[in-house]
């Protein structure tokens, strides 16, 4: 296998925010999780709120430090800093310089209205990235890719000179998409880039991402709350509980066979199209709240939850592993 077929790679990844004045490692966002992303694949990643998407998709961008795993893009190192099994790092950690990859790796963000800064017109937003990066030769130059731009995700070019609270949510993402694009990006977390709009405009945003994807062949990371939203777009999909990455397989064979009974709660509450699957399919009910991330259970972090659960499941951290060619899941009932 061609190694640099991953565009990605993630390995045990851990971001834990730590409270001031609280002893102990603070809120455990996420938890050791692993994956890999191929180039102009579109990973979809899912989970309930709070469970650790945002975070993920942040440190996998280095905008916030790990606090432990390693980080692949394009073959070179990002950041590794390999943890022993107590949580104390095993050696130096070591990270590269950024800049350069600010500009391969974009985020489009989850709240468009609060990303985008009020004082500054939609051109001088787009503009900025631009000149960061310096990627325009003349004034010209910057002013036809910004016009080139909006135009790309549908807005009027004289909008460069207005500013965002003067748009609707729907077109401030994307101008948020502009500004990802500005930079001629290769690789973009998509941090539930439509949850906030009106479900009459959902579809043109993602159709949009979907063109331009194939257009400039980038690669997504592309977070949403619901199996539904991702499973048409995404070529895999990661699911996630409480910081953990639970399962991860092929878009179809995931919401086929779910395999981790979190997932298959998931999507037990999805309504299925097929009539013969949704006979066979018994909606499952979670019993209870989502425990904190700054107190998780012990062993598997589903198991207060998890109608499956034995003793094991409550001291020891089940493996995320290969279960069947290319579809993984972290569950003590699959090892059997
Ligand atoms: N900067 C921060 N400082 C402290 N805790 C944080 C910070 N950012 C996130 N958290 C906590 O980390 C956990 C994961 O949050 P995150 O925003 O990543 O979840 P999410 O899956 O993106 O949720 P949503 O679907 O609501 O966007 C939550 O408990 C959250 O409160
Ligand atoms: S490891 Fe145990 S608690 Fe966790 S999902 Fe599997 S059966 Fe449920
Ligand atoms: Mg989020």
């Amino acid at each position: 296998m061609n190694h640099n077929e991953n565009l990605l790679e993630v390995t045990k990844l851990r971001k834990y925010f730590p409270i001031k004045g609280v002893k102990g490692p603070g809120v455990q966002a996420v938890q050791d999780v692993s994956f890999a992303i191929k180039k102009g694949e579109t990973l979809g990643l899912v989970g309930e709120s709070g469970c650790g998407k945002t975070t993920l998709g942040r440190t996998v961008l280095r905008l916030y430090e790990p606090t432990g795993g390693k980080i692949v893009y394009d073959g070179k190192v990002l950041f590794d800093n390999p943890l022993n099994p107590d949580g104390t790092p095993v050696g130096k950690a070591q990270s590269v310089n950024m800049l350069p990859y600010r500009r391969k790796m974009q985020i489009i963000f989850q709240d468009p209205s609060a990303s985008l800064d009020p004082r500054m017109t939609v051109g001088e937003i787009i503009g900025e990235a631009i000149d960061i990066h310096k990627l325009a030769a003349s004034k010209k130059d910057r002013d036809d890719r910004i016009k080139e731009l909006l135009s790309r995700v549908g807005l009027n070019t004289e909008h460069a000179n207005r500013y965002p609270h003067e748009f609707s949510g729907g077109q401030q993402q994307r101008v948020g998409i502009a500004r990802a694009l500005a930079v001629k990006p290769e690789f973009i977390v998509c941090d539930e880039p439509i949850s906030a709009l009106d479900v009459s405009i959902q579809s043109q945003v993602v159709n949009m991402l979907e063109d331009m994807q194939e257009e400039m062949g980038l690669t997504y990371l592309f977070i949403a709350h619901d199996l539904s939203v991702v499973r048409h777009i995404s070529n895999r999909i990661g699911v996630m509980y409480l910081g953990s990455m639970v399962e991860l397989g092929e878009s179809y064979e995931l919401n086929r066979h779910p395999i981790h009974p979190y997932t298959q709660t998931l999507l037990s509450a999805v309504p299925v199209p097929d009539p013969q699957l949704s006979r066979t399919r018994k909606r499952i009910v979670l019993e209870g709240d989502i425990p904190s991330p700054m107190n998780p259970p012990s062993g598997c972090r589903f198991h207060t939850r998890c109608p499956y659960a034995t003793e094991k499941c409550s001291q020891v951290v089940p493996e995320f592993k290969e279960h069947e060619p290319g579809h993984w899941a972290a569950c003590h009932l699959l090892d059997k």
